[in-house]
Parts: C-alpha cells; structure tokens; sequence
C-alpha cells in the first residue's frame, strides 16, 4: 500500500482501531490503512461472510483482528463488542464511525421506514457507537473519525433521509469535539467523494450515472477506498493532534460545482 511509503509501518503499533461496517467499502479500506501502519483492528458488521473476508485481508497485513456481527442499531450488542475489543486487543484508541444505508428514492415516495432506517443506521448508530467506546477513548485520549458525505454539505436529490442523517453526524461530531475535548478525545468527519467499487456507488450511481458523474468530477476520477484511509490515518495520527471538530472534503472537487448535476442525471434515471 501507498502509506507504507510515506508514514512508518509502526505509526498505530501497539493501538487498536474499531471500525463500524468494516467488512468491505470504504470502511474496509479505512482499516486496511489502519492495519498498514501497525494498528490492531476490531471490525463489526451485519454478514458474518463479509466480516470472515475482510479479517483474511487485514491478517494479511499483519494486524490482529476482532470481529463482530452485529447492526450498530443494537446499542447492547455495540457495548459487548467493545468490551471484547479491549479484552482481546486492548482499549480502542481510534474509532471509526462508517457504518451507514443508502439507497436513492425521490422523498414524496420515501416511507417512514425507508427513512427512519438510514437515521437510524448511520446517526442513531454513531451515537451508539461513540457512547459504548466513551470509556476507553477517555482512557487512551483517542479520536473520533465519522464517516459523512456531501449530502450534510448541500442538498443532493433522493438523498432526503441521507442528508438528514449525515448532517446530524457532522454536528454530533461538533458536539462531542467540544464535550469530550477536555478529556483529550478528538472528533472529526471525513467526506468522501464517489469512491470506485463501493455498495455506495452501485446504490447510487449504478451504470450510465456514474459514468457521466465521474465526467464532472474537478479531478475526472473517482477515488480509491485507500485514499479515504490516508485521510483517516493522518486525522487519527499525532500529525493532527490540534485538528478537531472538523470535517475534510476527500473528494476529487466532487462537491464544489453543488448536487445539480447529479440531481439532473438521477431524476432522468428514476423518471
Ligand atoms: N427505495 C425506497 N425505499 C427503500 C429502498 C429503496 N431502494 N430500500 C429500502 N427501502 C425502504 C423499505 O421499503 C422499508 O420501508 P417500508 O417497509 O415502509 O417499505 C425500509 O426502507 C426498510 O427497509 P429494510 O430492507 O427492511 O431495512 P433494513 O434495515 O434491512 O436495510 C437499508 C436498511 C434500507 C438502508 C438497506 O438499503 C441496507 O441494508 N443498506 C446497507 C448497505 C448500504 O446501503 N450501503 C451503502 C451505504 S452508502
């Protein structure tokens, strides 16, 4: 991997990382990142046969790995994997909030349910998450990295319940950035870009869309599930031991021409 080439391999010797929906996507590559420079790896997910995958990759990189099928919407079960995560790998110095639901669906048809769910998955869940690792961040005065994306910048068509959910995330993020500092915990989100090969991606921008979104992007690519775990990696490192309550944009320029273009291709495709 890239960051081997530029950060030392033992950066995270001796730190444990937890990462929620780590089995694949780009929560997968966030704790490849982390494995490549030396950290113990705690990932949970909801399909065991993903989470079996992913730990084979991570192995492979040298790391220690934990894994836990679980869904972040059950707070118990998010307390057991913790405990577990610091009994067999020690207290969780980094956590990654990743875990999230997407699908696209115009809102006057969007159920109750549909969008509860994503609430749910993605804000309801990170809270879960930060609350059940609160003790053993305090303990190792560890960092917060939740995952949001360009719908809590600015509206993106079908993307009401997502908006709303990943908003939420980046103003709890600011809000555990200014509760939790004093102990020495720092908070902040990332914003990923289209990232290739992602369920994300084929949620969102299945086939013809993406092709034309990736025509638009300022950098004319989409990024690589490794690049948002570089941008992980240097938040969670001693590099950034002053930056909290921020988010960084790891998106090619995706976000700066704003959602029109998206909107237009996606409401040709749902039409
Ligand atoms: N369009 C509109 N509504 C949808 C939908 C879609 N494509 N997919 C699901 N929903 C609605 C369902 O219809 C249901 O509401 P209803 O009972 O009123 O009809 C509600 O969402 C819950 O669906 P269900 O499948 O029971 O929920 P779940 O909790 O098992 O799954 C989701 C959660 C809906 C977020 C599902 O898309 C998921 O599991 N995603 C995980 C992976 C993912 O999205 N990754 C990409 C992240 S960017």
């Amino acid at each position: 991997m890239d960051i081997q080439k530029y950060l030392p391999s033992d950066l995270f010797h001796g730190k444990t990382v937890f990462v929620t929906g780590g089995g694949s996507g780009i929560n997968l590559g966030i704790a490849r990142s982390f494995a490549a420079v030396g950290a113990k790896v705690a990932i949970c997910g909801r399909t065991q046969s993903k989470l079996d995958a992913a730990r084979a990759e991570l192995e492979s990189l040298g790391a220690k790995v934990l894994t836990a099928a679980l869904d972040v919407r059950d707070y118990d079960a998010l307390v057991d994997a913790m405990e577990k995560t610091r009994r067999d790998l020690g207290p969780v110095s980094v956590l990654v909030c990743g875990a999230a639901g997407n699908f696209l669906c115009k809102t006057e048809e969007l159920s109750p349910k549909g969008f509860r769910s994503v609430v749910d998955i993605d804000l309801v869940g990170s809270f879960h998450a930060c609350r059940a690792a609160y003790e053993q961040l305090k303990e190792t005065q560890g960092s917060i990295l939740f995952v949001s994306a360009g719908q809590s910048l600015i509206p993106y068509i079908a993307q009401a319940h997502a908006g709303a959910a990943k908003a939420g995330i980046d103003n709890l993020m600011r809000n555990l950035a200014l509760e939790w500092g004093p102990y020495g915990i720092r908070s902040n989100s990332i914003v990923p870009g289209p990232i290739a090969g992602t369920e994300g991606m084929r949620r969102l921008a299945p086939g013809d869309i993406g092709k034309k979104l990736e025509g638009v992007i300022p950098l004319r690519r989409f990024g690589e599930a490794e690049e948002i775990g570089n941008a992980a990696v240097f938040l969670a490192s001693p590099l950034a031991a002053y930056i909290t309550g921020t988010t960084l944009v790891v998106d090619g320029g995706q976000n700066l021409p704003g959602a029109g273009l998206f909107g237009q291709i996606v409401m040709d495709a749902l039409s």
